[in-house]
């Protein structure tokens, strides 16, 4: 073994990486429960290629085809049912994982220097996944497939001037049809799933350049022994591999409960409209995107047509998901974890994410004025939270940081 290993490492130092990214990474030793989405983030996007690919053995990318060939799937498919819940519950798992986990960098700070490029990087993953998503949720051919698409799509017609040739472009026709779902399908299954792997790739090595940040949000290189490792630093592997699989653990026994006992999880993963064919002759009562899209949708609704128009909406929208990119340079605090901030930071921290599970809630559910003006109120602290946040981080006064990380 010894020897193969000497072999190998002559040609390509496979020891070398495995000690830079391993055994020899030194993270911080106080990582706690919010450090655990790093790593189910991976797990569960292993599980979508893996289920993926052997849904896509069954499945048939057509208009006149797709549908039945879930119901196949689903009834005559040796595990096919298993295949398609762990591939429906994991899109909704690796939202629940990628909220959670960009909480954590909201709370720790983990966006700030150095580790901008870091955050960068996982606001592209988090776009691209979103696109994965939603054309994924095409291929089913539903009913809510359908009219969830045409709703979406249809909101780049908004769009002046180049709107409605936009939205043509996307559908590749007049309205979604089987060209789309085609189209939809080559991307869900090739590009974007390369593009999400490489930007995986790229998140790590950034963070690998410059190190884990921790809920103290403070720097552990400053100390170190002898021999340059970190004072307050452990080798990932084997203390964070071994803790992560107590995470791994955790998390399999909720996913497999959901996988196994409720995969529909009441209509909030596996819509209930999504049971019928798509007919484009028939509106569903209600149109919902899935859940982890409704904060943004809520915020579309909330926004006011102009003389008709949508576009106010979109915008709005957009910008809801543009804001988080330049995060890093709105934070202007002396301090990176929330532990050290001032009361302001924490209470808009608080403000934000419960504007955000209330727009998640009423994107969800029908409109009615009361509701109108609820999201509104939560539009406008949802922004407010980032607009305010030079203001806010610069006058509050903070604590002071523990030179050592705390435990
Ligand atoms: C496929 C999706 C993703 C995967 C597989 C992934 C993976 C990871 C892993 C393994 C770590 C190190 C372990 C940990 O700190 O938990 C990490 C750190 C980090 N990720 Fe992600 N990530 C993903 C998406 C995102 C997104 C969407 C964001 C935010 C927009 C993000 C922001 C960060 C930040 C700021 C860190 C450094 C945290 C720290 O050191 O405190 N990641 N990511």
């Amino acid at each position: 073994m010894n020897k193969l290993m000497q072999w190998v490492n002559e040609r390509m130092s496979v020891t070398q990486v495995m000690e830079d990214h391993l055994t020899k990474y030194y993270a911080p030793k106080n990582f706690n429960f919010f450090y655990f989405f790093g790593s189910l983030a991976m797990l569960v996007l292993v599980n979508q290629l893996v289920t993926g690919i052997w849904l896509t053995m069954s499945y048939e990318p057509s208009a006149d085809g797709a549908f039945a060939s879930v119901e196949y799937i689903m009834r005559d498919v040796e595990y096919g049912w298993l295949l398609r819940y762990l591939h429906s519950t994991g899109a909704s798992a690796f939202f629940v994982v990628i909220y959670l986990h960009m909480l954590r960098g909201l709370m720790y700070g983990s966006y700030q220097k150095p580790r901008e490029l870091i955050w960068l990087f996982g606001m592209l993953i988090y776009l691209v996944l979103m696109g994965e998503a939603f054309m994924g949720y095409l291929l089913p051919w539903g009913q809510m497939s359908y009219w969830g698409a045409q709703v979406i799509i249809s909101l780049f017609g908004a769009i002046p001037f180049i709107g409605p040739d936009l939205a043509q472009w996307v559908r590749g026709d007049f309205l979604i049809s089987g060209i789309t779902l085609n189209r939809f399908f080559a991307l869900h299954v090739i590009a974007l799933p390369i593009v999400l792997l490489g930007l995986v790739v790229l998140h790590i090595i950034a963070l690998h350049e410059v190190g884990s940040n921790n809920p103290d949000g403070i720097d552990i290189k400053k100390y170190k022994d002898e021999n340059g490792k970190p004072l307050d630093g452990i080798a990932f592997h084997p203390y964070y591999t071994v803790k992560d699989i107590v995470g791994v653990v955790v998390f399999l026994f909720v996913f497999c409960s959901i996988v196994f006992f409720f995969p529909e999880m009441g209509g909030y993963f596996l819509e209930k409209p999504n049971f019928e064919i798509a007919n484009q002759l028939k509106t569903p009562d209600h149109i919902a995107p899935v859940w982890y899209f409704t904060p943004f949708y809520a915020i579309l609704r909330a926004v006011p047509s102009i003389a008709g128009s949508a576009f106010p909406g979109v915008l709005a929208m957009g910008a809801a998901i543009a804001i988080l990119f330049v995060l890093p340079w709105l934070d202007r605090s002396p301090v990176r974890s929330i532990r050290y901030k001032g009361w302001m930071s924490k209470l808009w921290l608080v403000i934000f994410c419960v504007s955000f599970v209330i727009l998640g809630v009423l994107g969800a559910i029908p409109s009615t004025p009361v509701r109108t003006l609820v999201s509104q109120i939560c539009t406008v602290l949802y922004f407010a939270f980032f607009i305010l946040m030079p203001f806010y981080t610069r006058m509050e006064k903070t604590k002071p940081v523990p030179e050592r990380v705390t435990g």
